[in-house]
Formats: C-alpha cells, sequence, structure tokens
C-alpha cells in the first residue's frame, strides 16, 4: 500500500513564465484545503540542495494571481545534474519529512526531476511552466499565452511603422528551439512570412516574392523568426536580406525578454489554478512522477518522461493557412 502524502514542497524551476504565481496558490490552497503541510522551495532545484525552504499558509500566496514572475524565485542549478546535489536535496526534504514534490517548470526541470524520482523516494508531480509551449502532450504551457499576446500587442506597434515607411520588418521572438510563439504570434499579426525552427524555409522562395513585391512597389513585409529558427535568428535573417535587396529598407526588432514577464492572460490564470489544483490531487491519488496536462480542454496525466518526446511537430495545415493567408 502506497504511504499517503503529508507535506508537499513546491518549487519554480528554469525560466519563469507568467502564471506560475497562480500556480503556486493553486497547489498551496489545495494541498491546505486537504490538511496538508505546504512548503515553498526557493530557487527551484538550487533551493532544494541549499536548504532554502519554508512553510507557506493561505496568507503566503494572496495577492498574487496577477503577478508575472514567481515569488518563489527560480534558477538553473548545476549541482542537480550530479547525483552528490541531488542527495542534498533529498536529505533537506527528508528531514522535513517532505514526502511529494510539484515541479512547475519547462522540459529541463522535468528531466531534473524523473532523475530525482529515479534515485529517491519522493513522488514528483510536473506542472509545464514555460513560455515556449515545447512540452509534448498538452495543448498547453502555463505563460504561452501570455507570451504571445505580448508578442502580438508589440508586433501590431511595430505594423504601424512598418506601413508609414514602406519598411520591411524581421521581429525575431523567444522560444528556444520550438516555433510556437513565432507561429502563432505570426499568424495572429499577419506576417507574411514565419520562420521557425521545425520547418526549413527555401530562403530563396522568399527573397524572390520580395523581390517581386519590391517590383510592385510593395515594400510592407513582415517576418517574425523564431530565436532557434535555422538561420540563428533576426539579425542573420536581416543580413541575407540585405545582401539580396540593396534598395529596400530592413530593418530588425528582437522582442526579447517583455516576452517572459508582465501580468498572466485570463488563459494563462485558469489552465495554471486547474493544474495547481489537479496536481495535488494527483499525489493525494498516489498518481506519481507524472505531469499535468490539458488536451481537448480535459485534464490528463502523463508519465514525466513523455514531457520531453516527439517534440517539434508542428502539421501542415498550420503552414498552409500561413501561406495562404500571406497572399
Ligand atoms: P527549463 O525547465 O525552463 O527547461 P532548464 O533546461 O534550464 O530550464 O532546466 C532547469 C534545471 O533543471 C537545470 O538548471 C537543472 O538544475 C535541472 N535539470 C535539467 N536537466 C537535468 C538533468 N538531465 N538532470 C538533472 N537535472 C536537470
Ligand atoms: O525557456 C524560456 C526562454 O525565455 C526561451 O524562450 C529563451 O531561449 C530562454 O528562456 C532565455 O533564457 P535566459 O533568460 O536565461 O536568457
Amino acid at each position: 500500500m502506497e504511504k499517503k502524502v503529508s507535506k508537499i514542497g513546491v518549487l519554480t524551476s528554469g525560466g519563469d513564465s507568467p502564471g506560475m504565481n497562480a500556480a503556486i496558490r493553486a497547489v498551496v490552497r489545495t494541498g491546505l484545503y486537504h490538511g496538508l503541510e505546504m512548503f515553498g522551495i526557493m530557487r527551484g532545484y538550487q533551493g532544494m540542495i541549499e536548504d532554502d525552504i519554508y512553510q507557506m499558509d493561505s496568507r503566503s500566496v494572496a495577492n498574487i494571481i496577477q503577478r508575472g514572475g514567481t515569488i518563489l524565485k527560480t534558477a538553473r542549478c548545476k549541482e542537480f545534474f550530479e547525483l552528490e546535489g541531488r542527495q542534498k536535496a533529498y536529505n533537506n526534504l527528508k528531514k522535513r519529512g517532505i514526502d511529494g514534490l510539484v515541479i512547475i517548470g519547462g522540459d529541463g526541470s522535468f528531466r531534473g526531476a524523473v532523475k530525482f524520482s529515479q534515485d529517491f523516494d519522493i513522488p514528483c508531480v510536473g506542472l509545464a511552466g514555460t513560455i515556449d509551449k515545447d512540452i509534448s502532450g498538452t495543448d498547453f504551457t502555463i505563460g504561452f499565452d501570455t507570451a504571445v499576446n505580448t508578442a502580438v500587442e508589440a508586433i501590431d506597434k511595430i505594423r504601424d511603422t512598418m506601413d508609414a515607411h514602406d519598411r520591411i520588418f524581421v521581429i525575431e521572438v523567444m522560444g528556444r528551439d520550438a516555433g510556437y510563439i513565432a507561429l502563432h504570434s505570426g499568424i495572429a499579426t499577419g506576417a507574411e512570412n514565419i520562420l521557425i525552427p521545425e520547418r526549413k524555409t527555401n530562403m530563396n522562395d522568399l527573397i524572390s516574392s520580395l523581390l517581386e513585391k519590391e517590383r510592385r512597389k510593395k515594400l510592407v513585409n513582415l517576418i517574425v523568426v523564431a530565436e532557434g529558427d535555422e538561420f540563428g535568428g533576426g539579425n542573420n535573417v536581416q543580413a541575407i536580406l540585405k545582401e539580396k535587396l540593396p534598395n529596400a529598407e530592413i530593418r530588425v526588432c528582437i522582442l526579447g525578454h517583455i516576452q517572459r514577464g508582465g501580468s498572466p492572460t485570463c488563459i494563462d490564470r485558469l489552465i495554471a489554478s486547474r493544474m495547481g489544483y489537479h496536481a495535488v490531487e494527483s499525489l493525494i491519488e498516489g498518481r506519481h512522477n507524472v505531469f499535468v496536462g490539458i488536451l481537448n480542454n480535459k485534464m490528463h496525466y502523463l508519465p514525466l518522461q513523455d514531457a520531453v518526446k516527439n517534440k517539434g511537430k508542428i502539421s501542415d495545415e498550420w503552414m498552409k493557412i500561413v501561406k495562404i493567408l500571406a497572399s
């Protein structure tokens, strides 16, 4: 018979994402509702190793649902890659009697959780908190919707200048090695071209279409590039285009970390709240070493190690839509 969970630790790890606070709030309040003791672990796995852990009550998570970033702070932690580091972390949890962990982070944090759960007897549940949406098995990750909306708002503003000056704009968005932010924000802002790592881009075709537009004196063109694209991001794309289109005015804008911050959208608050609730339910029900995903608006649980499998799939239909709508 599985031992019942009584004390749960929650941490945020890797890159922060808007909605992490809403998830922490949901985890803590759901645990308290069930009479569990709840602990916040500061700076992800780093705080676990350094014993930077404190007990949380309902007030600890008051007034945070609307805030970006994470009250628990976050970090990338080299020591956790080594068994010795994970052993230190385990000892710190053990001495407090923490017998369940909720990890809010991206695929790297999930990899760490898989290692930890293989080494030690503390069950882990993951919540996908990343703007990149690079976790398979879920339609949403916490922070993606906010990041895309931030990108859309910024690109809309840039479009005004693009139109006023007849310019070509290359806009680089984040996403690490995933193109979802580029794809979603690009379609939503009517980009003529969207360059993403999951698809090869025929640069000759792209240049020909720009030259054709130049002939027709239509120099306005919006190109959204994912930072992880094959050409190496916005600056490189601008350099290639400048060489082939010496008469065109081509500007580049790298949106950068504005995409990671800000108050979470309603959708991010909602999925963070639902996922946080289900993470605790999952630990209570003895469903261990899984992550909580949402597919077709239904919550489901998948093994943590599956989160990082089969990434990089973007269906042909998406690309067809981009092409047709840009014509
Ligand atoms: P994200 O979770 O946003 O993808 P990272 O890839 O930087 O961010 O991972 C966050 C942290 O997770 C790392 O700094 C490390 O502490 C831990 N981690 C990542 N991969 C592993 C691994 N293979 N083994 C142990 N820990 C890992
Ligand atoms: O994973 C989130 C993310 O913002 C990626 O989109 C980006 O590549 C990376 O983190 C940037 O990391 P840092 O904030 O460490 O520069």
